[in-house]
């Protein structure tokens, strides 16, 4: 019998499988699908200080192996998320989750991580700072901007703190050294990287915001390669995400150094995808030699020599 417990910045996980920040929204959607406390934990949806109603219809644009987003960050703002859905969620999910937590000062991003570093069910925060759809440059991009946001934060909140980073950076590992300094405990990586589409008849972008995130299977590969640089530079807990469907790439995203994984853009092809991920990931870890979950994370990172 397979171990499928892990180990995230100090949280123990009964398995390694999340479903995404975004695709998931607060849990209460899939209550009724299946038994919620199978999983890991759950991403909740990125949060603000304030209700956004996020960016102008369209906003989802398919594409060959995967789907672009521009949603724009719509929530119901922390207050409500904190006093009312996170105690609702109780009565689905016995398990911490984490909170997504966006902004767009300093201030917010404290607002909202305090609040949900006093919920007793979320058990770390996933400061992002890498949505792809909201203007204004992202702090995510720039390792001062970064450091001092991480650092303010950090004052504040005692529970673990992972940041979502995109891969688009042109130095990852020097964006991932400033949030380390600012007292960050390590990464989700990545957020979506940003992309377009355009519709020949209307000459113009199919989404109303004209970009948007990419999600999906295209997207493994970029995901794969920022959580191995930066775990091999840095061996710090990871979060890897980005176009996970299987029980197969679970097992790659760990090997590469990921203690966990999010998956996003599968929920959304088959609400079922967590579930029918944790139910094969023991038998396809078997089938790869491995007895625990955690005995895979990092090692192909450990044997590297670049
Ligand atoms: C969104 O709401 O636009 C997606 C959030 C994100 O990718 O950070």
């Amino acid at each position: 019998m397979v171990d499928l417990g892990v180990e995230l910045a100090g949280l123990r996980l009964d398995n390694p499988v999340i479903p995404s920040s975004g695709t998931f929204g607060y849990g209460e959607d899939y209550a009724g699908l299946y038994d919620l406390n199978i999983l890991g934990s759950i991403a909740l949806k990125g949060t603000t200080a304030e209700p956004r109603r996020g960016n102008p219809l369209p906003r989802i644009a398919e594409c060959e192996g995967g789907m672009l987003n521009s949603i724009g960050l719509q929530n119901p703002g922390v207050d409500a998320v904190a006093d009312e859905l996170l105690p609702a969620l109780k009565a689905h999910f016995n398990k911490k989750v984490i909170a997504n937590a966006c902004g767009f000062s300093t201030e917010e991003y404290v607002y909202v991580a305090k609040r949900f570093d006093a919920c007793d069910n979320v058990g770390l925060i996933e400061l992002n700072v890498s949505c792809p759809n909201v203007s204004g440059r992202s702090v995510g991009g720039d390792p001062n901007a970064l450091f001092k946001l991480v650092s303010e934060v950090r004052k504040h909140v005692s529970k673990p703190l992972l940041i979502k980073l995109s891969p688009l950076a042109a130095d990852l590992s020097e964006i991932a050294a400033a949030a380390i300094e600012g007292g960050a405990d390590g990464f989700t990586l990545i957020n979506s990287p940003t992309g377009m589409r355009i519709d020949p008849v209307r000459r113009s972008p199919v989404l109303a915001n004209g970009r948007g995130g990419m999600s999906g299977k295209m997207v493994f590969p970029l995901a794969l390669r920022a959580v191995y640089d930066v775990y091999s530079r840095f061996r710090v807990p990871v979060i890897g995400v980005g176009g996970i469907s299987s029980a197969e790439d679970v097992v790659e995203m760990m090997l590469a150094g990921a203690a966990a994984v999010e998956v996003g853009a599968a929920n959304l092809v088959d609400p079922f995808a967590c579930k029918k991920i944790i139910e094969s990931l023991g038998p396809t870890l078997e089938r790869f030699g491995f007895s625990s979950a955690r005995e895979v994370v990092g090692l192909a990172a450990q044997t590297s020599k670049t």
